[in-house]
């Protein structure tokens, strides 16, 4: 059954090989552990992403580096790479198209100009690229394929036999310690001090601690049907995005610059004014929204990177997920340009506006 899945992901993305796994995550260490299996030891990392990428690149025994990112899109900086590439000699490389913003085809050049393995990091998009060795997926919750049944993939031109193997040497997932351990690791993560000079030691210990990798049992049959919706999905998201970037205007707001062939994981912009008061005020006004995410730097301890300490204090996501309706994003648009608007020259208050 689970063969079925992976020719269909295979047909769907027009991909060679697929193998299909219990996580994003999962997909990563297992590309991770076949990396190392050739001989490479030394990853490149985007500063800004969800952490749980680093902890399976610590976990599966690698070295990394972090690089920093550019302002205009988001995702890794060439010139950063670049200069990485100088001193520390990764010879792999995780192409993340975070927030759904595709990379630079010329990181990918100078990739295969220097033998850097390329692991792509489809987790927050709707492609892979062919010109890379191993692409990972997630079908996680919020997801561009998001499902109750979760679950990640690799995707590949290239034979993924040894990782097939390495795949069915992890453990099996215990379902009633999974929801145990979501739980702990919230009620932790929320006991954590974050005034305390120890905050990101804690809290990378937590990530240590309960990031797990597990083979796949269970057939996705949820996942196979709503694969026949992704053109459906993409054009929707696309025309959400459209509408955050024409209606969405402010002086204080900085829309990112994208590739024709990104589309938005989250609407994710630059406020220029003060982020955590209008952070507030939407979630005051019911607007889904986060921050995410920190520098990884800072969770791992290294080195500052400049973009994104920029990022990390002016980036904010808002929602256009399948749950999210059109008329709600128009309605959370005028809303928001009202609290901006408000926040910038009123000062220091908090608005709540009805609708
Ligand atoms: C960029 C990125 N890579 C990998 C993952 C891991 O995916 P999963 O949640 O399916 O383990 C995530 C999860 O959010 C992610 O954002």
């Amino acid at each position: 059954m689970i063969k079925k899945l992976e020719n269909k992901l295979v047909g769907k993305f027009k991909a060679k090989e697929c193998l299909y796994t219990y996580s994003g995550t999962s997909a990563l260490y297992v590309s991770f552990l076949y990396a190392k299996s050739l001989g490479r030891t030394k990853i490149l990392i985007p500063n800004i992403i969800c952490p749980q990428v680093v902890i399976a690149a610590i976990r599966a025994g690698l070295e990394y580096e972090f690089c920093d990112i550019n302002l205009d899109d988001y995702v890794m900086d060439l010139n950063s790479i670049k200069q990485i590439y100088k001193i520390n000699n990764f010879d792999i490389l995780l192409l993340a198209h975070v927030y759904g913003h595709i990379c630079s085809n010329d990181i990918i050049s100078f990739c295969k100009f220097h033998n850097i393995f390329i692991i792509e990091d489809c987790a927050q998009t709707y492609k892979f690229n062919p010109l890379c060795d191993l692409s990972i997926f997630s079908f996680g919750h919020t997801k561009f394929l998001d499902n109750d049944f979760m679950g990640g993939g690799i995707l590949s031109m290239n034979d993924l036999s040894k990782l097939r193997y390495i795949n069915n040497t992890l453990a099996n997932p215990v379902f009633e310690d999974l929801d145990h351990n979501i739980q702990e690791y919230r009620k932790e993560f929320y006991n954590l001090d974050k005034s305390n000079d120890n905050y990101f030691t804690k809290f990378q210990e937590l990530l240590l601690k309960y990031t797990k990798f597990y083979k796949v049992e269970r057939y996705n049959f949820v996942l196979y049907k709503k694969l026949d919706q992704l053109e459906h999905i993409c054009k929707n998201r696309i025309k959400k995005m459209q509408i955050y970037k024409q209606e969405m205007i402010h002086d204080l707001i900085i829309h990112p610059k994208l590739s024709h062939d990104s589309i938005a994981w989250r609407y994710t912009f630059r406020f220029l004014g003060n982020r955590e008061k209008l952070l507030v005020n939407l979630r005051k006004n019911n607007i889904d929204c986060s921050s995410w995410y920190i520098g990884c730097n800072k969770i791992f301890k290294k080195k500052v990177l400049k973009n994104s300490s920029i990022l990390e204090n002016q980036i904010v996501n808002l929602w256009l997920d399948e749950k999210t309706s059109m008329e709600k994003i128009q309605d959370n648009i005028k809303t928001i340009v009202k609290i901006i608007h408000k926040l910038s020259t009123k000062g220091d208050n908090e608005y709540v506006f009805f609708r």
